[in-house]
Parts: structure tokens; sequence; C-alpha cells
């Protein structure tokens, strides 16, 4: 079989990201082989085509951490040819070729149905609007309702943001988003935020206190860095922060005390291991009590020949929202 990719290749110290017909041996080791119709744009994919990105052990490789699409066979007894499915994480676009191509194949255990949601709507959500979910889910189980007090979402124009920011307000939560682009209320109204805030801490030479005034009941934060450390220092008792990223930066310069005198929880988030039973029923989730409510307002769609501008301007911080790459037809 040939097909058509996106295949990143090292070239003069840098990695070019260009379309090729492949052949069978890029459809890569699994049981259950899928023609794409999406694959999205997440910060991990512009890692995989950035020059010591430190996400991609070998090149050439065909990224995309997002694969959605119809089965087309399985080895597989609990898959078959036209079932409608998303996998993601794993090794996927990062050491096993991924979304960026018109056919993937992966091991069943990755490989999660679609139950209640269409494709679209799944490459919507993506790896970035999965990890929303479940930063979501960490915080409804530590006892987090909509009558604990606001909820602080950072990094909130990106992709794991505005899905947050779309799942918490359908949830009945009181969202304050925190923004560094000036232009992006309408946007996150438009997804519920109650009300929206610059980047944090305001002043950003400012020097973090250990204890600041109690506001948050809970954070969903991508953003890491300085930017953590104060939401912690201002997190009410018994309040906690689900925390997945780090756009601002991988140091956190806190101390101990919102820990130990607040009770504050900091949740780790990771959605690339995150066990396939486990990460089945999210996704199930997904599509009923969790879907996102506003998902046509936070989603643009290109086709997949466009994947390395949509990329660098996830790269500069200038994206919104999430990228729906079209892969079906557009090669
Ligand atoms: N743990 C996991 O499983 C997991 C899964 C997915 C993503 N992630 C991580 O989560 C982070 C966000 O991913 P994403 O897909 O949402 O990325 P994204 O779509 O690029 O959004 C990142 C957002 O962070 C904010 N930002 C960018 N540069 C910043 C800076 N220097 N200081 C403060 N804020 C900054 C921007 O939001 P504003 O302009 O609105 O402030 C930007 O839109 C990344 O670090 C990614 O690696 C982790």
């Amino acid at each position: 079989m040939r097909f058509w990719a996106m295949v990143a290749r090292e070239s003069d110290g840098g990695v070019v990201l260009a379309r090729e017909e492949v052949g069978d041996d890029f459809l890569g080791p699994g049981t259950v082989t899928i023609k794409v119709h999406y694959s999205s744009a997440n910060f991990k994919d512009g890692l995989a085509i950035t020059p010591g990105g430190g996400v991609v052990r070998e090149y050439p490789i065909i990224p995309g951490i997002d694969i959605t699409g119809e089965v087309v066979s399985s080895e597989d007894p609990g898959f078959a040819p036209g079932d409608p499915v998303i996998a993601h994480g794993y090794d996927i676009g990062v050491s096993h070729n991924g979304g960026f191509a018109e056919y993937a194949r992966v091991p069943a255990d990755w490989v999660v149905k679609l139950d209640g949601l269409t494709m679209r709507e799944a490459a919507a959500i993506g790896t970035a609007g999965f990890t929303a979910a479940l930063s979501v889910q960490e915080l409804l189980d530590r006892g987090l309702t909509p009558g604990s007090g606001p909820v602080l979402v950072t990094g909130a124009t990106g992709g794991v943001g505005t899905v947050a920011v779309d799942i918490l307000a359908g949830l009945g939560f009181e969202v304050v988003a925190s923004t560094g682009k000036t232009d992006a209320g309408e946007l996150l109204s438009t997804l519920g935020a109650k009300s929206v805030i610059g980047r944090l801490p305001e002043d950003p030479e400012a020097k973090i206190r250990p204890l600041g005034k109690a506001t948050w009941a809970g954070a969903v934060d991508s953003v890491g860095g300085k930017s953590l450390a104060y939401v912690l220092s201002t997190i009410a008792y018994g309040g906690a922060a689900a925390i997945s990223g780090l756009t601002g930066g991988a140091a956190l310069p806190t101390t101990v005390m919102p820990f130990i005198l607040r009770g504050v929880a900091l949740l780790g988030v990771d959605s690339a291991h995150y066990p396939i039973a486990r990460r089945r029923t999210l996704w199930s989730r997904l599509g009923k009590d969790l879907k996102p409510q506003h998902l046509s307002a936070l989603e643009n769609q290109s086709p997949i020949t466009e994947a390395e501008s949509i990329l660098n301007s996830i790269r500069s911080g200038h994206h919104s929202g999430r990228t729906i790459l079209t892969v079906a037809g557009e090669f």
C-alpha cells in the first residue's frame, strides 16, 4: 500500500515537514489500521518539528499526536471496519508514526471507540481537550463543586485552556479565564467564562509571596512556572490546582506554605500514559456529561498540508483554541 503523509525529517540542523508518498513501512507496528479523517495541532506537535524539541527520539517521523478516523482493518476483535475511533498519547506522533497521514496503524489498546461524539468533534477535543477533561475530572474527584467558589483557568485561549473553560462553565462553575491575549474576551465569554483577566501575576517581575489573598476554589493550569507559583499562593483553603503544562516554564518557584497551611492539593495530569480503560471511560464522559458545549466557537479547521504554519503559530504563542487538521481528501 502507498499513501500520502506529512513526514518530518532532519535537514541541516533543522526539521523539515513535507508531503511525501510513503509505503507500508511507515505504518509501524500495531493491530488496528485506521483511515485518518482528522488530526489536530497540539503544542507537542510543535515541539516534534522543533530542532532539540525534546519529544521525538528519531527522525523521520510522521507527527500528529491525535489520530481520528475509521477502522479499515483490525486483528483485534474489539474493533471492526467502519468503527469511528480516536487514538492519542502513548508513543503516537513522537516515536510511532502519527496522524499527519492518510493511514495509521496502532496497537488496539491505544484505541478508543467514539461514543456520543462525531469524528470531527473528537478531533476538535483531541489531546489538549482530553487533558482539559482530565484536569476537570481531577478537581471533581477532589470534591470541587460549583458552590465551592471561582475556578481559574490559565493559558485560557490555548487548547487545554479553551476546552477547560467550556467544560467547567457547562458544569455550572464560575470560571475566571486568565489570558495574555487582549482581544480574547469575546471568545472566552462565549465559552462561558464569567470574567477574563490578564496573565498572572499581574506584575511579571513581582516576587511571589508564600501566601496571597485566598481567591480560587480550584485552578486548571497548563502554564506552570512563576504563574503557577502565584496561582498556588492564592488558592483558598482546601482547594486544588490540576496542572498539565509548562508554556510559562518548567521551574516551580513555590514554598510548602499553600500545602501545609491551606491544605491545597497539586494534582498532576498526564494524558500520554493515562491507562486505556480509564481513558475510554473519560472519552465516553466527553460525549455525555463533560461534553464541551461550544466546540464550534473554539475550533478552527485547516488542511493537513498547512500543518507547519499552524504549528509555527502555536510555537510563537499566537494560536487560539483548537485547530482541526483535515486529512481525508486533502493531500
Ligand atoms: N500533561 C499532558 O498530558 C499535556 C497534554 C496536553 C498539553 N500539555 C501541555 O500543556 C501546555 C498547553 O498545551 P496547549 O495544547 O493548550 O498549548 P497551546 O494551545 O499552545 O496553548 C498554550 C497557551 O499558553 C499560554 N502561553 C503561551 N506562552 C506563555 C507564556 N510564556 N507564559 C504564560 N502563558 C503562555 C497562551 O495562552 P494565553 O495567550 O491565553 O495566555 C497559549 O495560548 C503545553 O505545555 C503542553 O505541552 C500537557
